[in-house]
């Protein structure tokens, strides 16, 4: 096993989310390094990658709403915690601007209460809280957004995630005049592909959703370039991070976790991509956006900070983050969605099984 997966043995560690994309790999790779995980977010939705994995080693799944606050409350004064990662959120662009007022209920005032509830109660001795790129004011900036860059936000959910950051870092200075002080980060990456992400209106879902139909997939915005990442990437960042909290290293209080510049690909390069993976067979329909609804250009993000302080770099180039992917729906097909997880993760951090 990786040392920084040794970190975690036996480390009870709690993942806010874990119902979702990211919550359940996160999740996942902190049951296969020995930790005591526990889950809060919302019920999972139907075929997404909690629904079908089945067990995966949880020792305690709460169901509870972010938004409840006295519910968060009794939740944290009940439970106390080597480290949490908070990732529980609304995610999704598009349905933000149809659900702009619960968006902010939940990523600002729900992120509120979790960091209130631990601060209050003294129930953990870390938080990773997780944003992402489109907290920075987009000034179409090339050379890529550091840590100290203005934050911003056009569309409700980027601009909720700006506001979000502000509730950590009011957090921050709550908790650092407490006597044991609580180490509260915030760790930003974009959008990120991997197996078993089912989220409406993403690339990738929306593509493999087409391959199992057998129908070609219409594409927005073909010609934008984005940031493309495999999801394990970020998450070994927030790992990393967590694992400097836990030896009591005094980190930034922010990292930005981003690809390469080789990343850089079209919508249309990595669907064509996607396809010759499938089955070089099938294929897509390219049509421009019929949307009006904003959504930021590309956000560029530097990880120098990460690299220099933390270590961390990325490993997967777009094509490679894409080839993972879909042998992961390959293997998740052959056997289960379970081993493909396990599989990947293993391979990702070299554990023979
Ligand atoms: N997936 C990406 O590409 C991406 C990119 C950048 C940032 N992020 C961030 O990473 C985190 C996880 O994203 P994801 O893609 O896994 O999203 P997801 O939609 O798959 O999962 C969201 C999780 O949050 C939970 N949740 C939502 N509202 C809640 C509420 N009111 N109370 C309790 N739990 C609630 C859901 O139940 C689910 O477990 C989010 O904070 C998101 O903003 C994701």
């Amino acid at each position: 096993m990786s040392n920084l997966l040794k970190d975690y043995s036996g480390k009870k560690i709690l993942v806010t989310g874990h119902t979702g994309f990211k919550g359940a790999w996160l999740a996942r790779i902190l049951v296969l390094a020995g930790a005591d995980v526990y889950g809060l977010a919302l019920e999972a939705d139907t075929n997404s990658l909690f629904d079908v994995a089945g067990d995966l080693g949880f020792k305690e799944s709460m169901i509870l709403d972010i938004r409840n606050r006295a519910g968060i409350e009794k939740y944290f004064a009940a439970h106390n915690f080597d480290g949490v990662f908070h990732l529980a959120a609304q995610p999704l662009v598009r349905r933000s601007y149809k659900e702009p007022i619960e968006t902010f209920d939940t990523n600002v005032m729900g992120t509120a209460h979790v960091l209130n509830a631990i601060v209050t109660n003294k129930s953990s001795k870390w938080v990773v809280a997780i944003t992402t790129d489109k907290v920075y004011r987009n000034v179409e900036k090339l050379e890529g957004y550091i840590e100290d860059d203005s934050l911003g936000g056009k569309d409700p959910y980027s601009a909720s995630k700006a506001a979000t950051e502000m509730v950590v870092s009011a957090w921050q200075t709550i908790a650092s005049q407490l006597q044991d002080k609580i180490s509260i980060c915030a760790a930003r990456a974009g959008n990120v592909i991997g197996g078993g992400d089912t989220a409406e209106d993403r690339l990738i879902p929306d593509l493999i959703r087409g391959f199992h139909a057998g129908t070609k997939t219409i594409i927005r915005n073909p010609d934008s370039i984005r940031p493309w990442q495999h999801v394990l990437d970020p998450l070994n960042g927030y790992l990393t991070m967590g694992s400097a909290l836990m030896a009591g290293k005094n980190i930034s209080p922010a990292y930005n976790f981003g690809p390469g510049e080789e990343s850089k690909l079209t919508v249309e390069q990595m669907a064509h991509y996607a396809c010759a993976q499938w089955d070089g067979s099938q294929g897509i329909d390219i049509q421009v956006s019929d949307s009006a609804l904003h959504e930021a250009g590309l956000l560029w993000l530097s990880s120098e900070l990460a690299t220099k302080e933390l270590g961390w770099s990325n490993r997967f180039e777009a094509q490679e983050a894409i080839r993972w992917t879909i042998e992961w729906e390959k293997e998740s097909m052959k056997s289960s969605p379970l081993s493909a997880l396990d599989a990947q993760i293993n391979k990702y951090y070299g554990v023979q099984s």
